[in-house]
């Protein structure tokens, strides 16, 4: 029994750089190609794309099976993607151009490469080799810095149209034999391409890291770049328990950290709403709301709601920004003020916050849920979203790395768990506590106030 009319695989398999596979003649790209024309046909529903790994036809890639019948295809390209579709998929023809029906020799081929490998690994783990995996986990700072390096030197809107490396040294201000080969880098990352001397955005450097491009997210970014140098200083901090001082630049670094807030919450401001409702909701805190991004989709989603951002003093101004641009100046006020210490006022039906506890300690954390709790009305609602870790603390991996990431930045704060926090509200006075996961790698923990 087959569930959809035609199933394809399509052999993505990665292999060290300069050793023959799918992905490196292409693969990716005609996995795409298929996946635009398929749904452009209509034919997503008859059609199951699905990737695999090798099959030990690497020299003949990209490969591509087709089932039920059991059809070959090798060197396909991108622009044999449409034929593909429309004879094949659509009208039941395979193309016999692209076929491959020589199964024994494919039999044999895959045999021998399956040997070779099996043997090539056998002689490494003999010789002590660091696996693939490790080697590439140690050296996995390399890309990023690069890309980091571009964004804060604004390579990419400096590369604009197309310009060889002198112009977009002297556009940049920096060294034009480091800058070129900085943008080799760039371009055996994917991020650039490059014909003759001159170097050219790809369609998503242009969008996503291009100043005046509508998607642009450079400043949203510079933030990972600022974690950077806090990253640095990760072996200092586990030694000492706490951050380390370092210099920065405290204007753009605010800057940079809200706008990095407003690039992780726009989306996610709008699955909250949806998950928490708005029912009998009049009156919202949002502590430590940064960009305004929740209290903005809340104000969106419900004329009635007023909101309050409580944020400290050098963000209130950036916050006032954003809820300006969004038109709902009048439904959300904005206070300047320390959530560790000042009054939170009273009469609430939803306190929020969103990104808040894992940067403080857990007495700090307990010390806001009690006087959260005091200033919710009956039945009022406190929500935490953060990076939830397992109950033994070792995953998900994203929480976790979040976890070092708050010991490199900040006094005392940390990733916590689901019992810590259903632990904390309970303690200040919180029922019917729950967790609601989200799509994507945060989820929320939502308490009732007696
Ligand atoms: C990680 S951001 C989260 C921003 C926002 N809630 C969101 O999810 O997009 C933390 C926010 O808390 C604010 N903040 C940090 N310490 C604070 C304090 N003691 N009192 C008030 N706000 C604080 C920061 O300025 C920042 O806007
Ligand atoms: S990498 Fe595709 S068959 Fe080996």
């Amino acid at each position: 029994m087959e569930p959809f009319r035609f199933h394809l695989f399509v052999c993505t398999q990665q292999k060290p750089e300069g050793v023959s596979s799918c992905p490196a003649s292409g693969s990716v790209e005609v996995l795409d190609a298929l996946d635009r024309e398929t749904q452009a046909s209509g034919l997503n529903q008859d059609v199951q794309l699905t990737t695999c790994g090798c099959m030990g036809l690497c020299d003949e890639g990209p490969v591509i099976v087709v089932y039920p019948a059991g059809v070959w295809y090798r060197h396909v390209k991108s622009a044999d993607v449409a034929e593909i579709v429309s004879a094949h998929l659509r009208d039941g023809r395979p193309v016999d151009r692209l076929m491959w029906n020589d199964a024994p020799g494919m039999k044999a081929m895959s045999i021998e490469h399956g040997e070779k490998f099996r043997a090539a690994m056998a002689a490494r783990d003999k010789a002590g080799v660091l696996p693939d995996h490790l080697e590439g986990m140690i050296r996995g700072f390399m890309p990023s810095r690069c890309i980091l390096t571009a964004l804060e030197l604004d390579i990419f809107t400096a590369v604009g149209d197309g310009a060889n490396a002198e112009q977009i040294g002297t556009r940049v201000h920096a060294n034009g034999r480091a800058v070129g080969m900085l943008l080799n880098a760039l371009v055996a990352l994917g991020l650039l391409s490059k014909s003759g001397d001159d170097y050219k955005n790809t369609r998503e450097s242009a969008r996503f890291f291009v100043q005046g491009s509508k998607d642009n997210q450079r400043n949203g970014l510079l933030h990972t770049a600022n974690i950077w140098h806090r990253w640095s200083t990760l072996t200092d901090a586990v030694r000492s328990g706490t951050r380390m001082p370092i210099d920065r630049d405290t204007t753009e670094w605010t800057h940079n950290f809200i706008a990095g807030m407003q690039r992780n919450a726009k989306d996610r401001a709008l699955l909250l709403v949806k998950a928490l409702g708005f029912t009998g909701v009049r009156r919202i805190l949002d502590l430590g709301g940064g960009s305004g991004a929740y209290s903005i989709a809340f104000a969106k989603a419900c004329p009635d709601v007023q909101c309050e951002i409580l944020d400290l003093a050098e963000v209130v101004p950036l916050t006032a920004e954003y809820v300006s641009q969004a038109g709902v100046s009048a439904q959300v006020r904005l206070r300047a003020g320390d959530m560790l210490v000042d009054d939170f006022g009273s009469g609430y039906d939803l306190i929020l916050m969103n990104a808040i506890c894992h940067m403080f300690s857990k007495e700090q954390n307990r010390e806001i849920f009690r006087r959260a709790r005091q200033a919710l009305s009956p039945n009022g609602r406190l929500v935490v979203q953060d990076f939830i870790l397992s109950p033994e603390k070792t995953g998900p991996q994203h929480a976790v790395l979040f976890s070092l990431n708050m010991l490199v930045g900040t006094d005392a704060g940390a990733s916590y768990s689901e019992s810590e926090y259903t632990d904390w509200m309970k303690d200040a006075g919180f029922h019917e506590v729950q967790r609601i996961n989200l799509r994507g790698p945060s989820s929320l923990i939502v308490g009732v106030a007696k």
